[in-house]
C-alpha cells in the first residue's frame, strides 16, 4: 500500500522541516512506495511550495493509503489540536530526524518529533510527544521533557532539567543544570525568552527573560 507522508504547514519552520523529511524519506523508500505533502489548513493558494505539492488537510486525510503527519508548526496549541485532528482520522505521527542529529541510545524522543540539524539528545532522558529540536539545540543527560514542547534554534537545556508540556525555549538560551535530587523546573506552558539563562525555576505559564532570567515586567 502507498505511503503519504504530510508535513503540516508550509512556513518558515515547515520549509525547513520539508527539506529534512525529503532527504531522509528518499533514503529509504522510492517515488513509487512514498508520496511527500505540504498540508496546509483553509485554503490552498499555491499548487506547489518548493517543488512539493501542497493540500489541504482533508485532502491528506481522506488519501486512500496509509497517511503519516509531522505537524511543523511552532505554536504547541496548534501542533495538539491538529495532531488531534489527524489522530481521529487515523492518520500516524511520523518523526523527522536530521542526519546529523544524534540521539543516545538511552535517549527517548517520542512520536512526531522534528530534530533539526545539529540537534543531540544525550544519556537516560525521556521526551514526549511533537517535541521540536530546533538547530543547534541540546538536551543533556537525565533530563525529562513533556509533549508539545519547542526548542528554538541554539537551546542549552543542561543536565536534570524537567520541562513540563507545551512550554517554549526562545533562541539561544541556556537552562542551568539540576541534581538528580533536586532537578530544575520548567513549568507548563511557560516561555523562556530568546538569550536567557535560567538559574532558578519557572513557574507554569510564566515568561522569563534575560541573564538571569526573570519575569518579564508588564
Ligand atoms: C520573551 C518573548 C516571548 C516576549 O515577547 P512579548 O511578550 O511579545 O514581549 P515584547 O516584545 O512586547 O517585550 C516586552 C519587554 O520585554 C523585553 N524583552 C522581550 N524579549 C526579551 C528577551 N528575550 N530578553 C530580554 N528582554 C526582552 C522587551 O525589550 C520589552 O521591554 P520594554 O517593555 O522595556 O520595552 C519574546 O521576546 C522572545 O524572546 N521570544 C522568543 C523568540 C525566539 O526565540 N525566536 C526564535 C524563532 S525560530
Amino acid at each position: 500500500m502507498k505511503k503519504y507522508y504530510g508535513i503540516v504547514g508550509a512556513g518558515g519552520h515547515g520549509r525547513e522541516t520539508m527539506h529534512i523529511a525529503r532527504v531522509s524519506l528518499a533514503a529509504s523508500l522510492s517515488a513509487e512506495e512514498a508520496e511527500l505533502f505540504f498540508v496546509i489548513e483553509g485554503d490552498v493558494e499555491a499548487q506547489r511550495v518548493n517543488g512539493i505539492p501542497v493540500i489541504s488537510i482533508d485532502t491528506f486525510l481522506s488519501l486512500p493509503g496509509e497517511r503519516f503527519f509531522n505537524v511543523a508548526i511552532g505554536s504547541s496549541k496548534v501542533r495538539e489540536r491538529i495532531s488531534d485532528i489527524c489522530e481521529l482520522r487515523r492518520a500516524c505521527a511520523f518523526s523527522i530526524t536530521a542526519a546529523n542529529s544524534m540521539i543516545f541510545d538511552t535517549g527517548n524522543v517520542g512520536v512526531g518529533s522534528i530534530m533539526s540539524p545539529f540537534t543531540m539528545v544525550t544519556a537516560n532522558t525521556k521526551i514526549g510527544k511533537h517535541f521540536h529540536a530546533n538547530m543547534y539545540s541540546y538536551v543533556a543527560h537525565d533530563c525529562i521533557i513533556g509533549d508539545f514542547v519547542t526548542f528554538a534554534p541554539g537551546v542549552k537545556c543542561n543536565g536534570n532539567v524537567i520541562i513540563e508540556d507545551h512550554a517554549y525555549i526562545g533562541a539561544g538560551a541556556v537552562i542551568k543544570q539540576g541534581t538528580y535530587s533536586q532537578p530544575r523546573i520548567i513549568g507548563r506552558g511557560a516561555v523562556v525568552g530568546m538569550g536567557a539563562v535560567v538559574t532558578k525555576d519557572v513557574a507554569a505559564n510564566e515568561t522569563v527573560v534575560g541573564n538571569p532570567a526573570r519575569p518579564i515586567s508588564k
